[in-house]
Formats: C-alpha cells, sequence, structure tokens
C-alpha cells in the first residue's frame, strides 16, 4: 500500500519524501508510528535547523555575533566573604530555605556521550566509600535541608528521550534517594531532529523512525510548562527556581549565600561561576556588553580571546560557568512562550542511519548535525543578572570523562569529593591521617554546623579519624 498521498505531499513539498523509503515493508504498527513522528514535525524549526547548516557550508562563523571586542566580564560577588553583603546574603539565603520558597530543577537529559557510561549519567557511582551515585549525592543534599531546615524542597527532574525510562526505574527502585515521591517531578524534554551532514536531508535511524537527539537543556523552558511542572512549583509557592546539571556532585545550589545575593539583589537571573583560569578549561565565560549579560559557550570562544589576559594576571574572560542558574518564577513564565527566541546550536556528531537498503549504518566519523537550545542562552533577556563566584575546591567537580582521563574523570572527582571532606572536618578540628579516604553523607550534612555538631559530640576520640570512614549526622 503506498503512502496517504498528504503525507506524502507534505513531505515532497519540504523535499524530504525519501522518508518514505521503506513504507511499503512497514507492519500497520510501523507505518503509524512513522506517519505521527512525521505530522508532528515542526518544519519551521526544521527549516531554521537547516539554515544553520547552510550557513555551515557557507563558512559563516556563529562567532561573529559576540561583540569581543566591547565585552567584558562583570563584576561578581564572592561566596564566602567576611562582609555585611555576605553576611546578609547569607541570613536571606537561610530564610528562603526555612520557608521552602524556592525549587529546584535537576538537568539530567543530557547522553553522557564523553563519559561513556551504559546509563543515565545521575546513576553513575561517584561517592569515595559508598560509592553512592550523583543521584544519591544531589538528591541527598535536599533531604539534608529538610534536616537542617525542616523544610521541603520540591525539585524537577529534566529527563531526555534518552535518559527517561531508566531515570525514573532507577530512582524508583532507589526510593527516590530518600526523599518523598511526591517531593519529586519528572519532565522530559523534547527532540530534534539531526541531519545529514553532507545532504541536509533528515535521516531515519530505522525504517519507521526518523532520527532525532535531545533539544538541549534550553528545551526546559517549553517543556516545564507544557508538562505543568511549573505550575506544580507555583501551588508550592516556590518564587525562585534553580536549575543545576547532574554531572557535578559539590554542587550548591542551595548555598544559602547564592540564593541570598540572588534575592536581595532582585534580578531575575543568577549564576555561579568559578574563577577560570587556563583558556583550555571547556567551560562557558559570563560576558557583558552593552549592559547585556550572556554566557559564551566555551566552543564559540576563538582561542586567542579565550586566551587573552587582564593586567593582572587574570583571564579576560574569566567567569566559567558552572550551570547553576537562579530564575524568579515570573521571569520563566515570560520567557517560555517566547522559547522561539532561543538561537539554536549546531554540533557535528555521529548519527546511525538507515541507508537506501533499509540497513542500519553505524558511522565511524561524525556524519550528521544535531540542534541544541542552551539553558542560559535565556540570560540576555533577564532585566539583570547577579554573578556569584564560587570557588572550585567548593562547587565544582564535574564528571565529563570516562575512567583514566587527565580531566574530570572519575578519580578525579573523587579525590575532589576526598579533599572537600578532609578540609571541612579540619575546620571544625577532627584531623584526618594523610591518605585516607573519608566521606560526607550528602544526606544528612548540610554544611559545616552539622560537622561542628558532630565534632563536639565527642563520637571520634582526640577528634582523630585514621580509616576510611563515611560521616554521618544523627
Ligand atoms: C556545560 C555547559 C558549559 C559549562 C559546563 C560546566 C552547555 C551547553 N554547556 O558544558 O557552559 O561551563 O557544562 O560543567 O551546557 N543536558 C540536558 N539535556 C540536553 C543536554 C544536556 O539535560 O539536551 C544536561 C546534562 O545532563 C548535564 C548538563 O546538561 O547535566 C551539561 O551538559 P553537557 O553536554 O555535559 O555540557 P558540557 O559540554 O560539559
Amino acid at each position: 500500500m503506498p503512502p496517504p498521498s498528504t503525507l506524502f505531499n507534505l513531505l515532497k513539498h519540504h523535499g524530504e519524501e525519501h522518508l518514505l523509503a521503506h513504507w511499503e515493508r512497514l507492519s500497520e504498527e510501523g507505518r503509524s508510528h512513522l506517519k505521527s513522528q512525521l505530522m508532528a514535525i515542526d518544519w519551521h524549526e526544521i527549516a531554521a535547523c537547516k539554515k544553520l547548516v547552510e550557513d555551515r557550508h557557507a563558512k559563516k562563523s556563529v562567532t561573529r555575533h559576540h561583540d569581543f571586542e566591547n565585552s567584558s566580564t562583570p563584576s561578581c560577588h564572592r561566596l564566602g566573604g567576611q562582609g555585611t553583603a555576605s553576611s546578609e546574603a547569607l541570613s536571606r539565603g537561610r530564610e528562603c530555605l526555612r520557608t521552602a520558597q524556592a525549587g529546584a530543577i535537576l538537568m539530567a537529559g543530557g547522553q553522557g556521550t564523553r563519559l561513556g557510561f551504559n546509563g543515565p549519567k545521575g546513576t553513575f557511582p561517584i561517592a569515595t566509600i559508598s560509592k553512592a551515585t550523583l543521584f544519591d549525592v544531589l538528591l541527598g543534599h535536599l533531604h539534608a535541608i529538610k534536616k537542617r531546615f525542616g523544610s521541603r524542597i520540591p525539585i524537577a527532574i529534566m529527563t531526555s528521550a534518552a535518559t527517561d525510562t531508566a531515570t525514573r526505574t532507577f530512582l524508583t527502585e532507589a526510593n527516590f534517594c530518600g526523599l518523598d515521591a511526591d517531593q519529586i517531578f519528572f519532565f522530559c524534554q523534547g527532540n530534534l531532529p539531526a541531519v545529514d551532514a553532507a545532504t541536509g536531508s533528515l535521516l531515519l535511524d530505522a525504517c519507521d523512525h526518523v532520527a532525532v537527539a535531545p533539544d538541549g537543556h534550553g528545551g526546559m523552558f517549553q517543556s516545564l510548562i507544557e508538562s505543568g511542572a511549573l505550575d506544580w512549583f507555583r501551588q508550592q509557592d516556590c518564587r525562585t527556581l534553580v536549575s543545576f546539571q547532574v554531572d557535578n556532585p559539590l554542587a550548591k545550589p542551595f548555598d544559602p549565600e547564592f540564593l541570598g545575593h540572588h534575592l536581595l539583589s532582585e534580578s531575575s537571573l543568577s549564576t555561579q561561576v568559578i574563577p577560570k583560569l587556563d583558556p583550555e578549561e571547556r567551560v562557558g565565560v559570563v560576558a557583558e556588553s552593552d549592559g547585556v549579560t550572556r554566557i559564551i559557550e566555551y566552543s564559540d570562544l576563538p582561542q586567542n580571546i579565550a586566551a587573552e589576559r587582564l593586567l593582572d594576571g587574570r583571564l579576560r574572560f574569566f567567569a566559567g560557568s558552572i550551570g547553576i542558574h537562579a530564575f524568579e518564577t515570573e521571569f520563566l513564565e515570560g520567557i517560555a512562550s517566547s522559547q522561539a527566541r532561543l538561537p539554536l546550536h549546531i554540533a557535528h556528531k555521529k548519527v546511525p542511519f538507515i541507508d537506501k537498503k533499509g540497513r542500519l549504518v553505524q558511522p565511524s566519523a561524525p556524519n550528521a548535525f544535531k540542534f541544541e537550545r542552551f539553558i542560559f542562552d535565556v540570560m540576555p533577556l533577564a532585566d539583570s543578572v547577579t554573578v556569584v563566584e564560587v570557588d572550585p575546591a567548593e562547587g565544582f567537580a564535574p564528571l565529563k570523562n570516562p575512567p583514566g582521563a587527565a580531566k574530570d574523570s572519575p578519580e578525579i572527582v573523587r579525590q575532589a569529593l576526598n579533599a572537600y571532606a578532609i578540609r571541612h572536618l579540619e575546620r571544625v578540628g577532627i584531623m584526618v591521617t594523610p591518605g585516607i579516604d573519608v566521606e560526607l553523607d550528602a544526606a544528612s550534612i548540610f554544611d559545616d554546623e552539622d560537622l561542628h555538631l558532630i565534632a563536639k559530640s565527642g563520637i571520634f576520640p582526640k577528634n582523630h579519624i585514621d580509616g576510611p570512614l563515611i560521616i554521618r549526622a544523627i
């Protein structure tokens, strides 16, 4: 049976009738599957994607849009400061946590290709001794907040088609890492089709399926609304939502001082940065020009600009983004409806595809373009942006690469977690024998106040730890 003429004509109109090449051999179910996927395609979006491919072929640079000459690094609050501004921020942030007027959004839709781990990144066992997963650690922090402040911070977890089922199954079986089931809202980001790098046409990755990839964490704004997650937060009186990445077990999205700076500044968006020291570090940078603040992704920052230094030796663009952003819900509501204004980014990737004979081909080199929107591209739409600088040893240990890699590997992340634990124990007077692994239980220890109580309890004779230990607060 030939394909329905409406479908064929629609595809022909867009030059994509080749997607029906295997129609005749499909089952009823396969045909219906393919038809509904094709009918749901947003052709305006595809036209925008194809335009990017044309620009790429014409070698039109994406970096052209940034006015580097007139850009600079905006001023930053430094976390952990001693002044009045810091203590006011701290108490404002604590009040916010006590009253639970903030909610969390965890970005867990990435495919984690670089890590090469079989499963969602959040399920990777990262803790030094317990081997607790990234989800255990990150969700554990919310448990520790409940223990300390008596408040329940709601969290929405954004998955993608690539991670959704495995994430839900994992967290359900793990009893939601100690959180209440109704404290978590799952929502799935959207997809965008991949296109063949040579022809600019869409691809099939099964005879009845168009090849798609997650639409980037910038897809969050639309999905937040469509899934009902934003309403869910509103019903719980959350006025501030903090989004953070699944790959950083040292992330402190609910650092009270960060929250306080955000709230006291009345900015619609605040963001955490680390001082970028090496031009090669793969972090986007926060830059400001003409009163507009934006993040320029590392892949869009030309090498010579990334390497420029100020007179004091710091990089000119030193404010490295760690992907932790606080948003006011009112701001989110406004931009959710203007999704189309977020730019698309293009990446050259390996995408398996179906050839003319209906066989699945696994390419050995990049053969296609994928498209994404980035969450931080909303920054220029904010009326004001507050930037807060974090010491990387305190707040940034990203897991990006597989074991053995020179940077951002599991071993390096565990070293950072261990060093963090030892440093904080020593701050409260508990000494650790060198070379020993210690782990702070994320679900019960929020900050040094919890550790002070442990030190005072006298649980460790002579306040000394001389063997591997997981420290839990009671
Ligand atoms: C990212 C940031 C970079 C920042 C760095 C800090 C982007 C585009 N760049 O780089 O500016 O300095 O982290 O570590 O984010 N994700 C989704 N859905 C997607 C894609 C990603 O939820 O479609 C999530 C991932 O699960 C992860 C996070 O976003 O939690 C970061 O994604 P990743 O692709 O690893 O970003 P990086 O290139 O490391």
